[in-house]
């Protein structure tokens, strides 16, 4: 039976580039939706920018620019990444679309009508300054238990106490450093403790297939909490300013981003239908069309309880399936968004890595469950290049060359009697795999595949076509089996083409032979079948790349973060990534090797007043000094500064600099770099950082 599907990964946040926890989950749902398609289902992919809220509006003004532009900058970078990796979205979309704002719309009229929204007055700190309410992470102060300084408002770093903003002492605004005044303004009110609600919410949870079991019962520990545990009503209304999708018939009033985002997925496949000419509430009206949202495990308390509840009020289809996933970590470090740690997906294919080893190193990691996965350099290159190298390539490698050679590229028979003992049969084998790809669990196909691999290869060990054709006298046999050879690495190539799509089409291409389904796998190719010369499939991975992608390297020559990078394979032939140089030290070398630039080019650099709050001293580091600059409403950045040499670190604290504050941030072996600070430097020894006049504040433009 044909199933008819809808397929979303969680839609990212349009204030910064994909990081490498967004494209593990879009690796993750994609190895699902091609597994899918090859076994014919009807299926729709979709993803969108979540590009409401008040972090973009804030971000975007920071930046001089509206949070359309920032929304439609982030937007462009999008397709470089998913094609990059061989994510196969159907459409990309956007939360800040006509779509989105008519179904968002819709869906809260129709709660309205079934009585589930009500206003009510509440009290929240509000910036005098900024003229706007703060959310908890925009207000810091002291901690009401401890005294510690610049905590936020929900919990202390110093003390580990938890309370609420309110019992912060001398709150201040971390956007204008005001101090905040307590204001009221109506509030819309989602009813989720109305009856029905809970309800109906306690019957989805408990209904087989919509959850991994350890979901739903942390859903139902929030559903049925008692006390201050218990589930309230939820807050849908954001005052002005704001960039949301404004409340019907309430003046001043947007949306939460979190109300609007997850209808996002029916805005992105609306449009998408408009597209394709498909029905889109027909489709959705199906009761056969399965809804399957992919997410990480920090959101689900939004999709198991808002989203169907929200979904199922407004008699709209609720989600059929909520696949959660884990974190990815690298090295066993969390990686933080605003820091930009972790492994930068387009890095990694600058410096010349191929998408499917990544595809197949988190393939083999991953599993139905909620577990962390972790991304190990040198377990990545010794599992990429024993498995996909060592195991299943070498099977092609070591057969085709005598096809090729002796028999004219035509394969014998394969008799099915020739089936490896110990095997299951190719049937069970393959349907076997396609149920561990169905219920996510991609590390057992991947295992199970590999076993196999592992058998046909001591099997071509055993019968050493190489020394069969040296000696000539079985032909025949020599060229039955490199023909059975070849249609094991045929089947394996079928069952890892949900995780290899590239490989998949250089087989195709190779073997002469459409592998699209999986029952394409299930018989031989037929004898006198000719296949073309085996051409390399994939290389191993190179140490040199690893740490190019990185950045394990000399510490800078210059004042600067950002020195062309030594580790990158030249032969690789990428150029390193773009950054740009550090200042130079040239002194008074003319213009004749500095083209003119035009004021949009000098504008893209983010000049910034910086305070050091800290220098110090960096353990084996000759020429670092790492420095903490405040840079006013951009917040604390952590630079490495070569300038040891010039500085006494007691010296630099409490002055005043210039930094380039939209560098992009750089792992270094002592830490993460997040911008550079400016000095001059000529013939003569000296290195001298800049200071501005006297007045200029942390965060100010210098433009
Ligand atoms: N905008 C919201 C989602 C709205 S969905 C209607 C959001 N965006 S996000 O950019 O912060 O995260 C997008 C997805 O990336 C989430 O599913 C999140 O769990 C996932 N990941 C973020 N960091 C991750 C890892 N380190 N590892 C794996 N996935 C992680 O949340
Ligand atoms: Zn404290």
């Amino acid at each position: 039976m044909t199933r008819k599907i809808f397929v979303t990964t969680a839609l990212p946040y349009a204030n910064g580039s994909f990081h490498i926890g967004h494209i593990m989950e879009y690796i993750q749902a994609d190895i699902w939706v091609r597994f899918q398609r090859m076994q014919g289902h009807e299926l729709h992919f979709v993803g969108a920018d979540d590009a409401h809220g008040a972090p973009i509006m804030l971000k975007a003004e920071a930046e001089g620019i509206t949070p359309e532009q920032l929304v439609a900058r982030i937007g462009a970078e999008r397709k470089q990444y998913l094609d990059g990796f061989h994510i196969a979205f159907d459409n990309w979309h956007s939360t800040h679309s006509p779509e989105n704002t008519e179904l968002s719309q819709d869906i809260y009229r129709q709660l309205k009508a079934a009585g589930l929204i009500y206003t009510k007055s509440i009290e929240q700190f509000y910036d005098p300054v900024k003229q706007m309410f703060l959310a908890d992470r925009y207000i810091k102060g002291e901690c009401p238990k401890c005294g510690a300084k610049d905590q936020y408002g929900d919990a202390c770093e110093v003390c580990g106490s938890v309370y609420a903003p309110t019992d912060l002492k001398n709150p201040y605004s971390t956007l204008t450093g005001a101090t905040p005044v307590m204001k009221s303004s109506e509030h819309y009110f989602f009813k989720l403790s109305d009856e029905r609600c809970r309800d109906f919410l306690k019957k989805w949870l408990d209904e087989a297939g919509h959850l991994q079991p350890q979901v739903a019962n942390k859903a139902r520990e929030w559903l049925t909490g008692e006390g201050d545990k218990a589930l309230g009503d939820w807050d849908i209304s954001r005052d002005a300013p704001y960039f949301g999708i404004p409340i019907p018939d309430a003046p001043g009033k947007y949306f939460y981003v979190w109300l609007d985002a997850p209808v996002g997925y029916l805005a992105s496949f609306k449009n998408y239908c408009a597209k394709k000419g498909i029905d889109f509430d027909a489709f959705l009206a199906d009761p056969s069309t399965e809804q399957i949202h992919f997410i990480g495990k920090d959101i689900i308390y939004f999709h198991t309880l808002f989203w169907p509840a929200m979904l199922h009020f407004a008699q709209k289809k609720t989600p059929n399936q909520i696949n959660v996933h884990g974190f990815i970590t690298v090295s066993g470090e969390k990686m933080s968004k605003s820091r930009g740690t972790g492994i930068d997906p387009l890095r990694y294919l600058e410096v010349g890595m191929n998408p499917e080893w990544l595809r197949y190193y988190i393939a083999a990691k991953l599993n139905a469950s909620v577990e962390d996965i972790d991304f190990n350099p040198d377990d990545f290159m010794a599992r990429v290049n024993s498995d996909l190298i060592g195991k299943y390539v070498n099977i092609a490698s070591r057969s085709a060359k005598f096809v090729t050679e002796k028999f004219g590229g035509k394969l014998a028979e394969v008799k099915p009697i020739q089936w490896l003992g110990g095997l299951p049969s190719r049937a069970d084998l393959i349907s076997r795999i396609a149920e561990q790809y169905d219920s996510r669990e991609f590390g057992k196909a991947i295992r199970d595949s590999m076993q196999f691999a592992d058998k046909v290869n001591q099997y071509v060990d055993v019968v050493k076509p190489w020394a069969m054709a040296k000696a000539g006298d079985n032909d025949d046999r020599l060229h039955e089996l490199c023909s059975e050879f070849l249609d094991y690495f045929r089947v394996l190539t079928v069952l890892l083409a949900p995780v290899l799509p590239q490989v998949r089409d250089k087989v195709e291409k190779f073997l002469n032979c459409s592998l699209r389904t999986f029952d394409d796998a299930l018989q031989p190719l037929p004898a006198g079948h000719q296949i073309s010369a085996y051409t390399h499939l994939m290389t191993r991975v190179e140490e040199k790349q690893l740490d190019a992608l990185l950045d394990i390297e000399k510490e800078p020559a210059k004042v600067t973060n950002s020195t062309p990078h030594p580790a990158t394979p030249a032969k690789s032939g990428v150029t390193p990534p773009s950054q740009p140089s550090p200042v130079k030290g040239e002194g008074v070398s003319s213009g004749a090797d500095t083209p003119t630039i035009s004021i949009d080019d000098f504008s893209k650099i983010d000049l910034r007043i910086a305070k050091i709050v800290n220098a110090e001293h960096v353990e084996g580091a000759d020429k670092l000094l790492r420095l903490t600059l405040d840079v006013g409403a951009l917040g604390t950045k952590q630079v490495f500064a070569g300038i040891k040499s010039a500085y006494d670190p007691a010296t630099l604290v409490g002055r005043l600099t210039v930094m380039v504050a939209n560098l992009a941030p750089r792992k270094m072996k002592f830490g993460m770099s997040e911008g550079m600070v400016l000095a001059a430097s000529g013939e003569a020894p000296g290195l001298f950082i800049l200071s501005p006049d006297a007045g200029a504040q942390p965060g100010m433009k210098v433009k």
